[in-house]
């Protein structure tokens, strides 16, 4: 190994060390301006993020850092336009990995919002049928890895299921082959079902 190799690995451990919680939740502040304290969303077109797993928010986040998901533009408390592309490029993976353990750390708490009942039921059979094996129990269990979809806010799910259908916001192929199984209706079905967060 040369000097300069020991040297970068070195300088990497002490990075992580420093990295530690409480780093994580001083660095979660930039994010909670659009995402909520604790990553609870107070804006319906931001999600909430608090108490996904660590792997899932780490995944969300490579995606926006790789591009393959493009983030809208979205704005910071004092008005600077930015977006989760730019965002999550201006941070050291330690970084990334440190506020990805404090969302983790918080609580998922569903945003109570109104639905109609006969549509969710009718979702849920659909959702159980097509998208639970990845999505169980209508998105509502973080240890699946993924973004939890139960009591996630009604307006950002219609944006992301818009993003899906137009294309501009890629799947991967095994979500794409049930996805395209879907009828308008059915979509609406699932989306009803996710407000509910099966609270029906
Ligand atoms: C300027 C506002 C803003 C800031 C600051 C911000 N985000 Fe976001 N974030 C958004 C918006 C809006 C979306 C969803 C729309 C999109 O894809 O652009 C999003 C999406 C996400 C998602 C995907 C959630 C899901 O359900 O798919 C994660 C994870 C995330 N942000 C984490 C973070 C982290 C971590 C930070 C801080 C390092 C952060 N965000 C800072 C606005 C912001
Ligand atoms: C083979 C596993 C798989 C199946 C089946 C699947 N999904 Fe997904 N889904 C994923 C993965 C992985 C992601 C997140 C990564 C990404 O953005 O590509 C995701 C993301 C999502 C999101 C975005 C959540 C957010 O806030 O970021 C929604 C909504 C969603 N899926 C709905 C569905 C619906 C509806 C079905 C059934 C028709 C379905 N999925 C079937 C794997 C799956």
């Amino acid at each position: 190994m040369t000097t300069r190799a020991l040297l970068q690995l070195l300088l990497a451990g002490l990075a992580h060390a420093c990295f530690g919680a409480e780093n994580g939740a001083q660095l979660a502040q930039q994010c909670n301006e659009c995402h909520g304290a604790g990553g609870r969303s107070e804006n319906p077109q931001v999600p909430s993020i608090g108490g996904f797993t660590e792997f899932a928010i780490m995944d969300l986040l490579e995606l926006y850092a790789s591009g393959q998901r493009p983030a809208r533009p979205a704005q910071l408390a004092d008005g600077t336009e930015t977006d989760m592309n730019a965002i999550v490029r201006s941070l050291a993976v330690d970084e990334i990995e440190a506020v990805a353990i404090y969302y983790s750390e918080q609580q998922w708490r569903p945003h109570l919002q109104a639905f109609d009942a006969a549509l969710a039921r009718r979702g849920a059979v659909i959702h159980a049928r097509k998208c639970a094996k990845c999505h169980p129990k209508g998105g509502s269990v973080p240890e699946a890895d993924l973004a939890i979809t139960a009591g996630q806010w009604r307006e950002y799910l219609e944006t992301e299921f818009r993003n899906f259908d137009a294309g501009t916001r890629p799947m991967t192929a095994k979500m794409q082959r049930k996805y395209e199984t879907l009828s308008a209706a059915d979509k609406q079905a699932i989306i009803e079902l996710y407000v509910s967060a099966g609270d029906f």
